[in-house]
């Protein structure tokens, strides 16, 4: 596979971090009475305790409004300061408009440039790296940029394959190209489209829209091949990694931190080793959340930033895989 992608430099600097979870947690002895599934079964092989899970009526620009207002206010800015709303999902609350006009207007944010993008897992970083192109040209200069996931809704709760290991979340940052913060300092975003089966939620879409046949088959929902994803998620992720160091003239030795897309706790440990960089600079909170795509991130670096776990002049690594399949890796300096 080529691995030469969008290699860039950046100089944008991260004002705020903003997470929010829904309240009602589902534990893996919850999910052992709805799929032939086991405690035992999830941790040894995921390392997920438990997920959380929204509301009915809570859809994911709502996830996605308590983090950005979390962010905000981490950020010390106000709403109107905002000129720029990126928020990456696959999971919108409707195919259009897009989640991030519904937030403008639930933040009372002026109108200014929202759009959403999609690239699954990878989707915060890929959104953080067109946010911080967008500030470099010039005509922008502080984004809101969100992951945010309802995956609850097209998860198929009666495949064990799946279901246990995604859940509901969003995470939001603010980005200028002023301020004080963590700088971000290079990105490495890529794709390969050849094999889109791999992770897909089939029907719903121009090539097999909503029919009774469509329900009938379960196509709304979730289908992943476990075993592919797993391998293919330690390659593309380690190789682009270790690009974006090169790239940057940095060696593994110079990571302090490492937060990686909250898959799987044996991905991370793969990982770890296929980067030579050990085990304990990776944050990682899977264990509480599951998997929640392009939430995962930004979620977990709150997270990790509120625990006061960097510190001023680390280097930070963040890396996803994800549907399409799709990669990215960031660095910062906090
Ligand atoms: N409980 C009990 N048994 C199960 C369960 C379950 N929840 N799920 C599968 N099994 C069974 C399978 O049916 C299989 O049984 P069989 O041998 O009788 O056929 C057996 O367990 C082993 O299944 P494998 O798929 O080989 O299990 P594996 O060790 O590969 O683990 C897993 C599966 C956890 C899905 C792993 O492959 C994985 O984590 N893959 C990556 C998935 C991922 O990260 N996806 C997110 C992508 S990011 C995005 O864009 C959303």
């Amino acid at each position: 596979m080529n691995m030469s992608t969008n290699l860039n430099k950046s100089s944008s600097t991260i004002l705020g971090v903003g997470s929010y979870l829904p309240s009602r947690v589902v534990d893996n002895s919850e999910l052992s009475k709805r799929v032939e599934t086991s405690d035992e079964w999830i941790t040894s092989r995921t390392g997920i305790k438990e997920r959380r899970v929204a509301e009915k009526n809570e859809a994911t620009s709502d996830l996605a409004v308590k983090a950005s207002q979390k962010a905000l206010d981490d950020a010390g800015i106000s709403p109107e300061d905002i000129d720029l709303i990126v928020v990456a999902t696959i999971t919108p609350d409707m195919a259009f408009p897009s989640t991030a006009c519904l937030l403008q207007h639930k933040l009372g944010i002026p109108k200014v440039a929202s759009f959403d993008i999609e690239a699954a897992c990878s989707g915060f970083l890929y959104a953080l790296d067109i946010a911080d192109g967008m500030l470099s040209s010039g005509r922008y200069k502080c984004a809101l940029v969100v992951g945010a996931e309802k995956l609850s809704s097209i998860m198929d709760w009666e495949d064990r394959t799946t279901c246990v290991l995604f859940g509901d979340g969003a995470g939001a940052a603010v980005i200028s190209s002023s301020g004080e913060g963590p700088q971000l300092i290079g990105f490495n975003s890529g794709a390969d489209g050849s094999n889109p089966k791999l992770l897909h939620q089939p029907a719903g879409g121009s090539l097999e829209p909503a029919s009774m046949e469509s329900l009938e088959n379960r196509g709304h929902f979730l289908k992943m091949n476990g075993r592919e994803i797993f391998k293919s998620a330690v390659r593309v992720m380690g190789s682009a990694a270790r690009e974006l160091l090169a790239e940057n003239g940095f060696s593994n030795k110079d990571i302090d931190h490492v937060i990686p897309h909250q898959a799987n706790a044996r991905i991370v440990e793969s990982l770890s080793q296929r980067l030579e960089i050990p085990l304990d600079k990776f944050f990682c909170n899977l264990d509480k959340y599951g998997n929640t795509s392009a939430a995962s991130i930004p979620v977990a670096f709150d997270e990790a930033r509120k625990a006061s776990i960097f510190k001023k002049g680390e280097l930070g690594l963040f890396v996803a895989f994800g549907a399409g399949l799709t990669w990215s890796a960031v660095l910062a300096r906090f």
